[in-house]
């Protein structure tokens, strides 16, 4: 079971008290069935609002998302519950495991939204937290469990219902190198045993490095696709490092236009202060997120 992935020019804006925020700017993006691809980029850039959108957490502005030869964005509510359910299984930053449930309830748990037997529900969630190395903890609470653990346990909650399709949100990112590298390696097994489709944004190299493919975001856009041999001649090479530094300089020029444009705007009573003030203070904050970017490269 697997599924290919298109997206056509999609568009996301946040509005929040009379500031709009482009989260995505006519995203496109293709996925073979079975493909696992890492999705990399600055924070801000857009990464988790792909993977709501993707995985039916969150609708579109605009544009196309085909999963499986259907637009997504056309989904009712209901629609939409029934493909998390099936077709979906979430790995996020955060674990996201119900703290009062022990690590088999917590697997059987979208089992019991689909309706299946006890019996049933068990003897999977046995099978996967044993694949998992957790096979003497499965009573345990995600509080007894270590930070490793606990996404072991998450990823099995994802494999739960057997989605042909697996998102996972920076999955490493609350994980020490050691850690990671073994949750990168769980990532890199379950792919070639299961052939499932799965879209990983990590920052974490020894992730993407294990992909078929990695995409790069940048304010809203992927921006290049890479396989991991580019992805290391391209860490390595200078004159990409170039580029990037000048693109990311460039992006810096027009956001401080931007700003002076807002502040000219303000003095001559064209907006409100409010308004001035969060646009004022998301600009800056891309800004400082272009300087992070920016040091990286400096720094290599
Ligand atoms: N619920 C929201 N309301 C308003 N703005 C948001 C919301 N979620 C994300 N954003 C904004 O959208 C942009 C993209 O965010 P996000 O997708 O979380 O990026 P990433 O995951 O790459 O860090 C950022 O500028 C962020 O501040
Ligand atoms: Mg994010």
């Amino acid at each position: 079971m697997s599924l290919y992935i298109q997206c056509k020019d999609v568009v996301k804006i946040y509005r929040a008290g009379g500031v709009k925020t482009i989260a995505l700017r006519g995203l496109n993006l293709n996925i073979k069935e079975g493909e696992m691809r890492a999705v990399v980029g600055p924070s801000g850039s857009g990464k988790t609002t792909l993977l709501n959108i993707i995985g039916g957490m969150d609708k579109p502005d605009a544009g196309v998302v085909i999963v499986d030869n259907e637009d997504i964005t056309k989904y009712g509510e209901k629609e939409l519950h029934e493909y998390r359910l099936r077709k979906v299984g979430f790995v996020f930053q955060f674990f996201n495991l119900i703290p009062t449930l022990t690590a088999i309830e917590n697997v059987e748990l979208p089992m019991i939204l689909l309706g299946k037997s006890r019996e049933e529900r068990r003897k999977r969630a046995i099978e996967l937290l044993k694949r998992m190395g957790l096979g003497d903890k499965i009573d345990r609470k995600p509080g007894q469990l270590s930070g490793g653990e606990q996404q072991r346990v998450a990823i099995a909650v994802a494999l739960a219902n057997d989605p042909p399709l697996i998102l996972a949100d920076e999955p490493t990112g609350e994980l020490d190198t050691a850690t990671s590298r073994q949750i990168a390696l769980l990532f890199r097994e379950l792919h070639r045993e299961m052939n499932k489709t799965m879209i990983i944004v990590t920052h974490d190299l020894s992730i993407a490095m294990y992909a078929e493919k990695i995409s790069r975001m940048e304010d809203g856009q992927i921006i290049m696709d890479m396989t991991p041999a580019e992805m290391e001649t391209y860490v390595l090479s200078p004159s990409k490092t170039e580029e990037i530094v000048a693109r990311l300089e460039a992006r810096k020029r027009d956001l401080l236009k931007e700003i002076e444009k807002l502040e000219s705007d303000y003095k001559q009573g064209l907006i409100e202060t409010e308004v001035f003030v969060s646009k004022y203070i998301e600009l800056k904050g891309i800004i400082d997120r272009i300087d992070e970017e920016l040091k990286k490269y400096t720094l290599t």
